[in-house]
């Protein structure tokens, strides 16, 4: 089976929020975003944008119906900047005009007089100022302080971690359409339904029954629509509100870039101890993390970073602190790994430079410390059925990494001016919602007399291939074609209280709650077909399309079989409901079983620097992965592929450059690099594990969003050991990304000159 949508996405009739036919009178809003990051408003002049032909009006704070305040954990942030601006782009007011164009012209004319306050742009600078969103934490696993004594390596060190921008294809949008008796439809793009319901009916003042949010598909989302496309939609319903006319907000690219958060930065200190035979003994991390202006995501985010700090290593002791630290940055947000990428890159910088020092490969270490089962992490979290070392273990003899070593060496011997380097990332990572609560699914299927079968979940289609899996699904539990089955936008008048589509957990949730809403209907459309064949249900079955008693075939089809359960008035249609067994977690404590099972691989990366230039190519990333039993196979590779992209974009060319007033000044595609086909590896192998079961996801499978992510982690460092063939690396704080710029700087330290770039 392929991606359902796959046909309509390459002919560009796939229907997004703006591609569906606008409503009669329907207007258009754009944001004024404040030019300051940081000060107090003295005053605001509209009046000029107010009188352009075509705008119908200009809002502010002061016009919002309800609840001002929006945010996901805490009420903290104004919906419009109130009397103080907190970033730069943070949205003021908002025009709505006849077109686009008179919206934005509208934006032009809108100005500001403000009194600047200091920027913060560090956490590290946040931290002394003691500008934090929570209190600072501590987590601890045994105790690391008498060990340091034992140890016959220790090293210690700094990590300056960028963010990332999202650059889902479609930008956040909203189409707010006034509906009878106070009522608002909404379609968003978003990745958490429920969440936008309530803040737009919260913004509203309405009851969250007098709001419906439909959301047929995202042009992606990557956690940047977790949170973050509800202050669209919310600007959309209220001034479509005020105004009694359908609504639609479009971010620009340019808007979409400076105004919402992104994957949170992160700055780091380290300290690693290790025994002379490789093991690690103790590990202590300080995360600051740069959370932005307001709450958003940041406490979990910092949460999951906290949990997957010793990533796949088994660590007898652990220190971890973790602070969110407040700046006048936009909202940083969840985005693919939620913090867990930031908890495991700071330790494999602490594993290399060990390495380094104690004269041996990263590896060796790696391998010398992967946990195992009956390992219990800093969490309590005991590890079960562990993959960790079979995929390790697969990847060193399948991928021959000694016989690369000796490759790898003899080319650099060889070569003066083109070294090549590989890094290896092994990756365990935690999958549930860390808020235990939103760890639920729900499923609504539908039979009709006809046979054909629709399914409407809380999941969100993002690109990601969630409707493919539930249509699938249906298809294997009815044992019909997945051709006469239906997947539905996702709405909130059909599902009720959605989690997010994030945390990988969107197929295992929807998809075990669609298992049950299917099995109900079968068993009652199998009881009718007992009586028609005076046999007990038990002997019944369903195989492409034709009912089976035992491992004959019958003459009754799906399609007769549905009509006689109709007729017989037994329902066709069901809602399922699942949340899984045996979570529990104590957030204050940091305490307890969060996760439902880990996700295990180890990725190798090679790669080729110009030693001249600078530039580098990813030549080869091969995986071994455990999916458990695969759903369909070429919507999991998608994702195993995407993520990689995604990390190996992270830590090469994606840099978010920001000014020191706050400003992103790579706030276009023209200045944020990402990765694209071409940079990718030439060779991209992927070797699932065989014969892996797993008994917490739908049809055996295994969460596949995020984990993959990681590895390309391990394309920094293995850029590094190529730099390192030709000089050594000198740097008092290792900073990623590794941009070719850097590489070059790196290459020649004298030419980069005594002055380091700005940092804090
Ligand atoms: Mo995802 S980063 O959990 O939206």
């Amino acid at each position: 089976m392929r991606h359902c949508d796959s046909h309509l996405h390459v002919s560009g009739r796939s229907e997004y929020v703006d591609d569906v036919p606008a409503p009669a009178g329907m207007l258009h809003a754009a944001v004024f975003g404040s030019p300051k990051a940081h000060g107090k408003i003295l005053s605001l002049d509209l009046e000029a944008a107010k009188a352009i032909p075509g705008v119908r009006g200009v809002f502010t704070y002061e016009d919002i119906p309800g609840s001002k305040l929006i945010g996901a954990l805490a009420l903290d942030e104004p919906l419009l900047a109130q009397d103080e601006v907190m970033y730069h782009g943070h949205p003021i007011a908002i025009v709505v005009a006849e077109t686009p164009e008179i919206a934005a012209k509208g934006v032009l004319a809108c100005s500001i007089e403000v009194d600047e306050l200091p920027v913060v742009t560090c956490p590290r600078e946040a931290f002394a100022n003691g500008d934090l969103l929570q209190e600072t934490r501590v987590f601890e696993k045994g105790s690391v302080d008498p060990v340091w004594a034992a140890c016959d390596v220790i090293v210690e060190g700094k990590v300056d971690l960028a963010g990332q921008e999202h650059l889902y294809l479609e930008t956040n949008r909203a189409r707010a359409i006034p509906r009878e008796d106070g009522q608002m439809t909404v379609y968003s793009s978003t990745q958490s339904p429920s969440a936008t319901q309530k803040h737009v009916a919260g913004v509203l003042g309405l009851p969250m029954h007098k709001v419906e949010i439909d959301v047929k598909r995202l042009g992606g989302g990557f956690g940047g629509k977790e949170d973050q496309a509800t202050h669209w939609a919310c600007m959309a319903a209220f001034t479509a509100k005020l105004l009694g006319k359908p609504v639609q907000l479009v971010l620009g690219r340019v808007d979409d870039m400076r105004m919402t958060g992104k994957r949170h930065p992160y700055k780091q200190d380290f300290k690693i101890g290790l025994s002379s035979e490789g093991k690690i003994l103790a590990y202590e991390v300080s995360h600051f993390q740069n959370s932005g202006a307001f709450m958003d995501l940041s406490a979990p985010v910092l949460e999951r970073t906290v949990l997957h700090s010793t990533n796949a290593y088994a660590i007898p002791n652990v220190r971890i602190r973790a602070a969110a630290c407040r700046t006048n940055l936009p909202p940083n947000t969840a985005y693919r790994g939620f913090g867990g990428p930031q908890g495991m890159f700071v330790l494999e910088v602490a594993i290399e430079q060990a390495a380094s020092k104690m004269g041996v490969a990263a590896d060796w270490i790696q391998s010398r410390n992967l946990v195992h089962d009956g390992y219990v992490f800093h969490y309590g979290q005991e590890v079960e059925a562990c993959n960790q070392q079979r995929t390790w273990d697969e990847a060193m003899e399948r991928f021959d990494i000694e016989g690369l070593r000796k490759r790898i060496e003899s080319f650099n011997a060889e070569n003066r001016m083109v070294k090549k380097g590989f890094a290896l990332m092994p990756v365990c990572f935690g999958i549930s919602f860390t808020k235990t609560f939103l760890n639920q699914g729900s499923s609504l299927v539908h039979v009709y007399t006809d046979g054909s079968v629709s399914v409407t979940t809380g999941g969100i289609e993002m690109g990601q291939g969630i409707s493919s899996n539930m249509i699938a699904i249906c298809s294997r539990i009815f044992g019909i074609s997945p051709t006469r089955i239906k997947s539905n936008s996702t709405n909130t008048t059909r599902i009720a209280n959605i989690s997010p589509s994030a945390a990988s957990a969107t197929s295992d949730l929807n998809g075990n709650a669609t298992i049950i809403a299917c099995r109900e209907i079968l068993d009652g459309m199998l009881g009718v077909a007992a009586k028609e064949f005076d046999c007990d249900s038990s002997e019944l079955s369903i195989r492409e399309g034709i009912v089976y008693q035992g491992d004959s075939a019958t003459e009754m089809t799906w399609e007769q079989l549905v009509l006689k359960t109709y007729f017989s008035r037994v329902q066709l249609m069901a809602h399922g409901f699942y949340t899984p067994p045996n979570l529990h977690f104590d957030p204050v404590k940091g305490y307890g079983r969060p996760f439902h099972y880990y996700t295990y691989g180890t990725c190798l990366i090679e790669t080729t620097v110009d030693c001249l230039r600078g530039t580098y190519k990813i030549d080869a990333s091969r995986i071994v992965h455990d999916l458990g039993r695969t759903i369909i196979p070429t919507v999991d590779r998608g994702q195993i592929e995407g993520g990689l992209a995604q990390g190996i974009g992270w830590v090469t060319l994606e840099e978010l450059a920001f000014k020191e007033d706050g400003r992103l000044a790579s706030h276009a595609l023209s200045t944020y690099k990402a990765p694209d086909a071409e940079f990718m590896p030439d060779e991209m192998e992927l070797k699932l594990l065989e014969n892996v079961e797993n008994p917490g996801g739908p049809l055996g499978s295994k969460a596949v969003g995020e984990p993959p992510f990681m590895y390309g982690i391990a394309a920094f460092f293995a850029i590094r050991r190529a730099v390192e063939a030709f000089t050594p690396l000198k740097e008092d704080e290792i900073r990623c990304p590794m941009t070719p710029e850097r590489v070059l700087m790196s290459l020649y330290p004298e030419f980069a000159g005594s002055k380091s770039e700005v940092s804090c």
